[in-house]
């Protein structure tokens, strides 16, 4: 991205096609291009840490276009709530959308996922478009057509696909990321190295011991590879709902410890991506007990983690058998018939290879081995 202000690829999965514009220090840009859609009005749903940081250098610009209405919500997974989906529905309305009016995803990958389940449902269906400002939301959720919001019960329950008109990404406005947030995109992306491409694996171990992950190159690296992995599964599996599934690695476990975090210390608890990552050392733990991946790739699991820098252990005060009775819900359940004491899990055989097909990359875990391996998650002085 160094020197490049503006830049456009292509996202390809199979049936669904959109561009992906990025460069740095652009939002002229971006608001020009937006200016093309002959929009009456943006719906922007963001944040408020993201509206605080950056809704001025947006919205008095997309304002010149049309009118803009905001609709934001404190920063946290807990935005992802059936009541702010219908709140933002309301106030859409009541503001005077219209179905020639666009959605704008402003913020991570949280807005990004309400925006997407807005736009699916107002007069149903608009216009999406996705400015994104985490690692997360710019590498890998606009690299789907996944939009989902929670339930009480658990994560992503209540969702749609929706392919948005474009991506917008300023990389500019990452320089304001913390750097656990800035790591939880790397996470998705040790992700996609360990489940999908272990040939990047060196690069990446390269890439994180060298530092300064916020780097232009190094961001133009993590966007290349999210593209060509997320891009390689999904161009026979639009939908993830067979071969795409691999993307789910790391996330049965990941989720529940995510939404259980959530519950106990809100927007201040782990990223998406810390969680993910435990969910990873989970999966290659239960792998690795069911007689299939070897202790060596487990150990790539561990110090990837460690190189990351994140932790390996869930917070303090996490109970098990809570983070269980997430993991029994799980959105995977009924891709694969299982018993109700075993959970749907992707696991690997081999580092880049799933246990089970790669057409369905997904195994019948008893519940008893699952919670296993989530205890030794547990702090040793828990
Ligand atoms: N396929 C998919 O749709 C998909 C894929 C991956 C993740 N997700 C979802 O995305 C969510 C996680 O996304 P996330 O990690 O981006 O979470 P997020 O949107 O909550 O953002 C993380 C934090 O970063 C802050 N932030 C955002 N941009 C900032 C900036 N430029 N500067 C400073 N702070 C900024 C936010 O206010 C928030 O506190 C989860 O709900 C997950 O389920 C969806």
């Amino acid at each position: 991205m160094s020197g490049i202000n503006w830049n456009e690829c292509s996202v390809d999965f199979g049936e669904a096609s959109y561009p992906y514009y990025f460069g740095e220090d652009c939002l002229d840009r971006i608001v020009a291009s937006m200016a093309g859609y002959g929009a009456d009005r943006f719906l922007v749903v963001t944040d408020d840490n993201v509206l605080q940081l950056h809704g001025e250098k947006l919205l008095p610009a997309l304002a010149r276009v049309a009118p803009v209405d905001v609709f934001s919500r404190p920063a946290g997974d807990g935005a992802k709530s059936l009541h702010n989906l219908g709140a933002c529905l309301e106030q859409a309305i009541a503001a005077g959308a219209s179905r020639q009016s666009v959605v704008v995803a402003f913020g991570g990958g949280v807005p990004g996922n309400l925006a997407g389940v807005v736009a699916s449902l107002l007069f149903r269906g608009v216009r999406l478009v996705h400015i994104p400002t985490t690692t997360v939301a710019a590498m890998d959720s606009v690299i789907s057509l996944k939009q989902a919001i929670n339930s009480t019960h658990g994560k992503n329950h209540i969702g749609t696909y929706r392919t948005p008109e474009a991506v917008y990404f300023d990389a500019g406005l990452l320089s304001t990321l913390p750097s656990k947030q800035l790591r939880s995109g790397l996470c998705e992306a040790t992700k996609n190295c360990l489940a999908i491409r272990p040939q990047s694996i060196a690069q990446m171990r390269d890439r994180l011991a060298a530092g300064d992950l916020a780097s232009p190159q190094t961001l133009l690296w993590l966007l290349e590879e999210s593209l060509e992995a997320k891009c390689s599964v999904m161009a026979q599996d639009t939908y993830e709902q067979r071969a795409g599934l691999i993307l789910e690695y790391g996330h049965t476990v990941g989720h529940a410890v995510e939404m259980c975090d959530q519950r106990l210390r809100g927007s201040d608890g782990l990223s998406h991506g810390e969680a993910v990552m435990l969910g990873m050392l989970a999966a290659a733990r239960i792998s690795n007990a069911m007689g299939a991946l070897d202790d060596a790739a487990v150990a790539v699991h561990e110090e990837l983690a460690r190189a990351l820098g994140v932790g390996t252990e869930m917070p303090g005060g996490l109970l098990i058998e809570d983070v269980m009775d997430v993991v029994r819900v799980d959105n995977k359940r009924g891709y694969l018939t299982v018993s109700g004491e075993e959970a749907a899990m992707v696991l690997l055989g081999r580092l880049g290879v799933p246990l089970g097909s790669h057409d369905l990359p997904l195994t019948a875990v008893p519940l008893g081995i699952v919670k296993e391996a989530v205890a030794t998650l547990v702090p040793d002085n828990q």
